[in-house]
């Protein structure tokens, strides 16, 4: 696989926008910390032998390369573009996550610190920083809103054995955005010895290009694996939304390629209209503006406070959007596309029972927006669909859709059980 020693197209400016978007807004507590890390990752991402070790550990350890799967009976079904999935559920961990977690890994045992923090939405971030720590020695903390531990909770129990602590949020709508605040703050009072391992292509600078560069390796792969497979490259590439770090690492492997289509999908939740919804740039309804460190598209309001959000999935319920593809929005290059709750069970359902293929309730938006549009394209043209994890976790979230009987009747018995 290529060495990215040459500035690539996905690398913002030196001052870290992504057009007008992205830079670096912080505290003045954290401008040492933060200039510490540029130069590390800036020594790290000129070092050859730094992606070589990253893609060595990643092959040895979690698995990598992971396979591109043709589903040919999703394809007979909606009898238009063949449908292609490159699978990130198969990376140790069960998601994209693991491989922003093991680059930052290795880049804090170059800088010798000692403990990681993390924060994390579906707990799968949480899960793979907590494992990067057991492996590396490292102490770690994970905080996550309460909403989030209450529906991701299986997580919470892994990351606990794997010798995390995880401290629950309780400010705001207690998710993703407030887990954020909580952990810049863990950060200011302890950089000398901490790294912050930030989940998403989000925050100030370096982070989106240091999780850019670390999940490049998805859209890599996956370019040599369609050439591979159907000898050429695909039509349209789709991705789910959160911070952004699934599809911008996809994105990046076919940024220079104008002629493949690539397609943001984000929550619509119970639909843009009723305001329930994570949708920053499908639809208009977010704003430019400057929080959490950096500046980007946000859901706020015209007083620039910031809006409750809602998805079925946790890891997309998130207020900002990664500057690069904001930027790439503002410029035309990405397409972006919502979808809803009950669009999302479906596709899951759909997938499930058509390829024996279980994605994450995250990933299951890229399928909807793609379900939605294959069938308007020929049998000679192909998709590819990023399935960012896998969809174990959701089991809790995924019975209550269905409402599922069998499940609740074993629910209640484990219940019974445990004395409840
Ligand atoms: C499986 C999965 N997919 C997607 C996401 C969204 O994050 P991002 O937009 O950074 O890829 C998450 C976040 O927790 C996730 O767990």
């Amino acid at each position: 696989m290529t060495i990215p020693t040459e500035r690539p197209s996905w690398a913002p400016g030196s001052d870290g926008y992504y057009g007008e978007f992205g830079g670096s807004f912080t505290p003045e507590v954290l401008h040492e910390t933060l200039a510490e890390l540029r130069g590390a990752f800036d020594e790290a991402w000129r070092d050859p032998e730094f992606w070589n070790s990253y893609v060595s550990m990643m092959a040895s350890y979690a698995g990598r390369p992971t396979p591109v799967t043709y589903c040919e009976n999703l394809t007979r079904r909606f009898g238009g573009a063949r449908i292609y999935v490159k699978r990130e559920d198969l990376n140790h961990t069960g998601a994209h996550k693991a491989n922003n977690v093991m680059g930052q890994g290795l880049l804090v045992q170059r800088m010798g610190k000692k403990r990681v923090i993390a924060e994390t939405g579906a707990g799968q971030h949480g899960v793979a920083t907590a494992t990067m720590a057991a492996r590396l020695g490292l102490e770690c903390t994970i905080y996550m809103g309460e909403e989030d531990i209450a529906r991701q909770h299986p997580n919470v129990f892994w990351m606990k054995q794997l010798g995390a602590e995880v401290v629950a949020v309780t400010e705001g709508t207690r998710t993703l955005k407030d887990a954020v605040n909580a952990c810049l703050r863990d950060w200011a009072e302890s950089m000398d010895d901490t790294h912050y391992v930030l989940g998403t292509a989000c925050g100030p600078h370096p982070f989106p290009q240091m999780v850019t560069y670390f999940q490049s390796i998805i859209g890599q792969e996956a370019r040599v694996q369609m050439q591979a497979l159907t000898g050429g490259l695909p039509n349209r590439v789709y991705a789910c939304v959160g911070g952004g770090s699934n599809a911008s690492g996809i994105f990046a492997g076919f940024l220079d390629d104008p002629e493949v289509e690539l397609i943001g999908v984000e929550a619509g939740g119970k639909g843009i209209e009723t305001g329930q919804h994570a949708s920053r740039l499908a639809g208009g309804q977010g704003r430019p503006g400057i929080a959490q460190g950096y500046k980007t598209v946000f859901l706020q309001n015209d007083e620039g406070v910031m809006q409750d959000t809602y998805s079925v999935a946790a890891g997309l319920d998130y207020i900002g959007i990664g500057p690069l593809l904001a930027d790439l929005h503002q410029r035309g290059r990405a397409r972006f596309e919502s979808v809803t709750d009950a669009e999302v069970v479906a596709a899951l359902r759909l997938t499930i029972q058509n390829e024996g293929i279980i994605p994450a309730l995250e990933s299951s938006h890229a399928f909807a927006a793609a379900f939605r549009e294959a069938s308007s394209l020929s049998s000679d043209q192909t998709i590819l669909i990023n399935q960012s994890g896998r969809g174990d976790k959701d089991i809790f979230t995924v019975a209550d859709a269905l409402d599922d009987d069998d499940w609740k009747s074993f629910i209640r018995r484990k219940s019974a059980e445990y004395g409840e």
